[in-house]
């Protein structure tokens, strides 16, 4: 079992076999998150798929708050480092093993760039897993053939969190093709309504995994599942 918290855009709080892992905190700048309070977020690591500041933005006050590692690829992990952060830098088609699972960090097809416009490296997703449990982080991302490699490469996955909003990621019809790739029938929603650019229909986007037999979880800012 494995608990999900939804922190709003595509920051989430997951507790994976009892270890709090914060994933692309952007919660202060927005207004739908109003409802969460930073200072009550704790996490020993820190997870960003990317340097664009609405995955980012809060990265540097919790993880000197909280005294977090971050994990992410080399360019935005050092750049963290240069901050006097604790870091551990990866990069695409590599995994490690941390005291709380595997991290394999695979292929996104976006852009990266850090808020002081520094270069971001590449953008990525995880795949994270330990003995009972693997789960999918896409990340921001097309559509891509290479998702089909995850079933290859890693365990079978539990559930993925997969962004549905379109414009600057997949939208939901090509989430519900990526979820066919990955093998996995239970998707967590993200990256969506943040933005005027990426309002979405909901009734339609779970209308559409419901017909093709695959459960779309769209949760609420503050929601807290368990899968
Ligand atoms: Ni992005
Ligand atoms: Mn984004």
């Amino acid at each position: 079992m494995t608990s999900i918290k939804f922190l709003g855009q595509s920051s989430f709080l997951i507790n994976f076999g009892g270890t709090e892992l914060l994933f692309d905190p952007m919660i202060s700048p927005n207004p739908m998150a109003s409802s969460i309070n930073l200072d009550e977020i704790s996490a020993p690591y820190i997870l960003l798929s990317h340097g664009h500041d609405d995955h980012v933005h809060d990265a540097e006050y919790l993880a000197k708050k909280n005294e977090s590692t971050i994990i992410s690829n080399f360019e935005v992990a050092t750049w963290y480092g240069q901050k006097g952060i604790a870091y551990h830098p990866m990069n695409l088609g590599g995994k490690w093993k941390f005291d709380f699972g595997t991290v394999k960090m695979v292929q996104s097809v976006h852009s990266s760039v850090l808020p002081d416009g520094s270069h971001g490296g590449a953008s990525g997703g995880f795949v994270i897993w330990n003995e009972e449990n693997c789960f999918y982080f896409a990340g921001d991302t097309a559509l891509t053939l290479d998702m089909q490699l995850i079933t290859r490469t890693c365990p079978n996955l539990d559930f993925a969190i997969l962004p549905i909003g379109d414009n600057f990621t997949m939208g939901w019809e090509d989430a519900l093709i990526a979820a066919d790739f990955i093998k996995c029938d239970t998707i967590v929603a993200c990256h969506f309504d943040t933005f005027p650019y990426i309002k979405i229909d909901h009734q339609a986007a779970l209308d559409g995994f419901a017909k093709a037999g695959k459960k779309l979880i769209v949760l609420e800012i503050g929601e807290t599942i368990k899968i």
